[in-house]
């Protein structure tokens, strides 16, 4: 495995398509291992294209924007840090030999819809999930829970991230308001929704689940330590690591991992989101690259899940050992300005343990995650309880 230059014509070259706060500490990570990097967003500064090469706004649902893009520059590696792109393009561009896609094509496009991969996860490999139907009418909704999921349950716009139109149906007189909360909260123009019976689950994790090269060239699977997360409408709030659970539950879960991730193929991190109770664990859904409640890593493991993906992308073996117990909270924006500032950050910061990234996003909605803390400790009550002070003493304020 050989490195180049940046800037040179020996370059290993890493296009990354979306540039938010995940992708930025890939990027960093990236850059330690000079490579050239080039940081691609919807809107102008965003946290990654301050950390690479070179920085461009493009609507990278737009396939000709795309591919005029990745023919220009040529990259090495294509890395997808968010659903929405146009995916079909990057299975051309993979067939092509234009670049390769990460992990895989196929794993873009069968994640960025939640039907391609319920469907390959309940149906083809026969992994334990939530009860689900898909619906295009607000009629065949109704028809499919009152038939046959049931209440309470989860409607959800197919092509959706962060929660957005999702909406928890305790009745019949709620389904009409989830079916609109559906249709104008997904991503793109769509008429979709998958309905799941809600699991009530005694916690939820994330288990990150590497796929990189072995000595002998061959693909192997890691595991790190599970992550614990508690979510707000849809959104992580706080999450820890590791998660205690029984060892019937983590075999369970890894078993689950490995068969999606493996199907899904390629090289590089996978988040897959789990649900348990007792010994008995159901897949819920899987990003093909870092995990928001993974930024937990940067202050447990030795090496981060951003770590972990650059490396597995550039074919380098890795290491998910984890170093100590931590935590993470978010920090929120609370207000909607363009450039805000931090007071307090030093306070935070002398909380024990404790860490704190700033994304540097240029423009603050109220829920918009605009930096992180992190903190390690003896245990993962005090490290929760340090990473959410620590939180809590940054002040978004007026630029
Ligand atoms: N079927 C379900 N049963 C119980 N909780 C669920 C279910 N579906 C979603 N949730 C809750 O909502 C959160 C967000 O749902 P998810 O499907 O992961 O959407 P997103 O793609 O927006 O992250 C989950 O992490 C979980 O807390
Ligand atoms: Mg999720």
């Amino acid at each position: 495995m050989r490195i180049g230059t940046p800037l040179s014509p020996s370059a290993t070259k890493v296009m990354m398509l979306g540039s938010g706060e995940l992708g930025k500490e890939v990027v960093i990570e990236l850059q330690r291992f000079g490579v050239e990097v080039i940081a691609v967003d919807r809107y102008a500064d965003a946290p990654a294209h301050q950390v690479a090469h070179r920085a461009y706004v493009i609507d990278m649902t737009d396939g000709a924007a795309l591919r005029t893009l990745v023919e220009l520059e040529r990259p090495h590696l294509v890395v997808p840090e968010i659903e929405a792109i146009a995916t079909d393009m990057l299975a051309e561009i993979e067939r092509d030999s234009l670049a390769e896609i990460i992990p895989t094509a196929r794993a873009t496009q069968l994640t960025m819809n939640r039907e391609g991969i319920r469907c390959l996860a309940a149906e083809d490999l026969l992994l334990p999930t939530s009860p689900y139907a898909f619906a295009s009418s607000a009629d065949e909704l109704r028809a499919e829970i009152e038939g046959r999921i049931g209440f309470p349950c989860f409607v959800k716009p197919v092509m959706s991230s962060s929660g957005k139109g999702q909406s928890l149906v305790y009745s019949a007189d709620d389904i009409d308001a989830a079916w609109d909360a559906a249709l104008s909260g997904g991503r793109v123009e769509q008429t979709r929704v998958i309905v799941e019976g809600k699991i009530e689950f005694d916690y939820e994790i994330t288990l990150l689940t590497v796929r990189a090269k072995g000595p002998g060239g061959e693909i192997e699977t890691h595991f790190c330590a599970p992550i614990g997360h508690l979510q707000k409408n849809g959104d992580y709030v706080e999450s820890w690591q590791p998660q205690a659970m029984s060892p019937v539950a983590l075999r369970r879960a890894q078993e689950v991992a490995a068969k999606v991730t493996d199907s899904l193929g390629g090289r590089g991190i996978f988040g897959v989101e789990l649900f348990v109770k007792g010994d008995d664990v159901w897949f819920s859904e899987v990003s093909p690259r870092p995990h928001d409640t993974g930024l937990v890593t940067l202050a447990t493991q030795r090496l981060s899940e951003f770590a972990l993906h650059a490396r597995a992308i550039l074919g380098l073996p890795v290491d998910v050992a984890l170093r100590e117990a931590g935590a993470s909270a978010v920090i929120y924006g609370g207000m909607e300005k363009k450039a805000i500032a931090f007071e307090s950050v030093d306070h935070a910061l002398e909380v024990t343990g404790a860490d704190i990234r700033l994304f540097g996003k240029p423009e603050s909605f109220q829920k918009r995650r605009m930096g992180v803390a992190v903190a390690c400790g003896p245990d993962v009550d005090i490290a929760r309880q340090r990473a959410r002070e620590a939180a809590g003493r940054v002040v978004p304020v007026k630029g």
